[in-house]
């Protein structure tokens, strides 16, 4: 093994801090074109490229947003537009000093020979798309992955391997989903067993650890499972898991919220900032930085100022859980 001799070492290095810095998260709004229809579709709202449009301005032109928001996940369909105003979104987000990062897979197959599991298409031609989308702003990016444990590991790790190449600044995400009744001991069992196959190709792919960020999902029970964690008890699953599996060489865990609500994926951020951790310990939240914005939004042009109020408070939330201050 060596280092990875990328051109980008440095920027990666810079760019990852500045994404996990104190008190800043990651807005997650990398919905591909089909979700995002489904988050309109759940306000009455058709699916075409203008309400999208409108939405994600809504979203990025919140004034003061980044001051709890240092990074935003966009859908390759965003990176490229532009406000109302002919203002690219993209410029909107540096004036805020947030970071640009861009979705580069192709989206989940079935894994065949899998039981009904799902691998992420891509890697074909990543490098090229990878290269256009640092010229058009984008410094990050994010590629999904469920659980088809192996093939998901490799492919992650070829993929945060590309990035660096490209300078961007891979998150790694093998997302373990929230489904089920299992308890949260077999959760972590499952969270340990897929963090050191990641760890072990992303070391195979000499990936500089410094120039990535991770996006774990919390340790809980399954969704249907008769009891819910306390944050206590999430709070200590979830950093055993990490202190176990994680390197400090890694700069930012970025939690995605999984389908939990917004004030229990605050209060359980709260909880793991409670001491000191060897990485910056935040989040990079979709449905629970969204859900409140859209029910308050409705498509209406009026409730644009009322629903970049509703974002501004839950980020502020996750702002303070980040530095271990919320309280509800
Ligand atoms: P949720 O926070 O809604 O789970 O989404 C996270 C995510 O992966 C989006 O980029």
């Amino acid at each position: 093994l060596s280092i990875r001799a990328t051109a980008y070492a440095d920027e990666l290095v810079q760019t990852a801090k500045s994404i996990a810095s104190p008190g800043r998260g990651i807005l997650a709004i990398d919905e591909s074109n089909a979700t995002c229809g489904k988050r309109l579709a759940s306000i009455g709202l058709d699916n075409n490229e203008s309400n999208r449009q409108a939405y994600r301005q809504l979203l990025l032109t919140t004034p003061g947003l980044g001051e709890y928001i240092s990074g935003a996940i966009l859908f390759e369909e965003t990176l490229y537009q532009s406000t109302t105003d002919g203002k690219k979104f993209v410029d909107c987000l540096r004036e805020e000093n947030i970071v640009p990062g861009i979705k580069v897979d192709k989206g989940l197959v079935p894994l065949p020979g899998s039981n009904n599991e799902s691998w992420c298409q891509g890697l074909d031609g990543l490098a090229s798309r990878s290269a256009k989308y640092y010229k058009q702003g984008a410094c990050f990016a994010k590629w999904p992955s469920e659980l088809a444990v192996k093939e998901a590991a490799w492919g992650l790790a070829r993929y945060a391997a590309i990035s660096q190449d490209n300078g961007l600044v891979p998150i790694v995400e093998p997302e373990i989903l929230l489904d089920g009744d299992h308890s949260i001991d077999r959760t972590l069992q499952v969270a340990e067993k897929v963090w050191a196959e990641v760890f072990f190709y992303l070391l195979q792919n000499i990936v500089m650890f410094e120039g990535i960020l991770l996006k774990p999902s919390m340790v809980l029970p399954g969704a249907e499972h008769k009891k819910k964690a306390t944050p206590e008890q999430v709070a200590e699953y979830t950093l055993r898991m990490l202190k176990r599996r994680v390197p400090p060489a890694v700069p930012g865990i970025m939690f995605l919220s999984g389908g939990q609500s917004e004030v229990e994926a605050t209060l359980n951020l709260n909880a793991m900032n409670q001491s000191p951790n060897p990485w910056h310990v935040s989040f990079s939240y979709a449905r629970a930085l969204q859900n409140t914005v859209l029910k308050t939004w409705k498509g209406l042009p009026e409730n644009v100022e009322a629903a970049q109020k509703a974002l501004l408070i839950c980020a502020k939330a996750n702002s303070l859980a980040q530095l271990g201050r919320y309280s509800a």
